[in-house]
């Protein structure tokens, strides 16, 4: 399996098998992201919560490539009302796809989105554990540091954890850095930061505030491979 971030919470995945998977794609008007919406590949986009740095280019990508889309059932039942291919989830809950196992893990955080100008909440937030090619990878999605992340890396053992240190939203730092431990990660990436003044934070940093070779920087496009 080989991921990558692009910036803010979007990580991509190619499994062994060839799937192309798109977690939280942000990319237009995120100036950091080195993906182009009009090209990416995509056959699932997974998606942690409604908010607009998540959702992103959701709905042209899966019009343009089919891609099925995995949220929550509000913010599933959202995207098939416009005639996109999705599967609902929720919290607790795990399905075994062609391409990979998802369980969808609670995340303490938001799930707003704005439709014709006012708001609207679309179910809640939520992480996703995703398991193909014999690894695990955890992305926690915006939230908020809390003890039962120690079940979830009870559940299974989490090769990547893809953290957000960003603060004011979610987790700063000290907090990721409890949550590195609590969720007992081999590797644990920092994201869901520097897209904007407000998040501005030092990922390197972070990552050596992680004890041993935990903490894994990646650049913006990096690609990593678990073998
Ligand atoms: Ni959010
Ligand atoms: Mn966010």
């Amino acid at each position: 399996m080989k991921l990558s971030w692009h910036g803010q919470s979007c990580v991509k995945i190619v499994t062994d098998s060839g799937h192309h998977i798109l977690i939280d794609p942000f990319i237009t008007g995120n100036d950091k992201s080195d993906l182009n919406a009009d090209t990416v590949e995509a056959d699932v986009i997974i998606l942690t919560h409604a908010h607009d740095d998540h959702i992103g280019d959701t709905e042209p990508i899966a019009k343009r490539t089919g891609a099925l889309i995995i949220a929550n059932v509000e913010i599933a039942a959202f995207f098939a009302a416009k005639g996109l291919k999705t599967h609902g989830m929720q919290m607790g809950g795990k399905h075994l796809f062609d391409f990979g196992e998802i369980k969808m893990t609670p995340a303490i955080h938001g799930s707003s989105y704005e439709i014709d100008g006012k708001p609207f909440t679309l179910g809640l937030a939520a992480g996703i554990l995703f398991t193909a090619d014999e690894h695990t990878i955890y992305h926690a999605g915006d939230t908020a540091l809390f003890s039962d992340m120690k079940l979830i890396g009870a559940y299974k053992p989490i090769d990547i954890a893809f953290l957000p240190i960003g603060d004011n939203y979610t987790m700063g730092p000290d907090d990721a850095k409890i949550a590195a431990s609590f969720v007992n990660a081999k590797k644990v990436v920092p994201v869901h930061y520097n897209t904007f003044p407000l998040i501005e934070q030092d990922g390197k940093a972070f990552c050596e505030s992680l004890p041993g070779e935990q903490g894994k920087h990646l650049e913006i496009g990096e690609m990593i491979e678990l073998m």
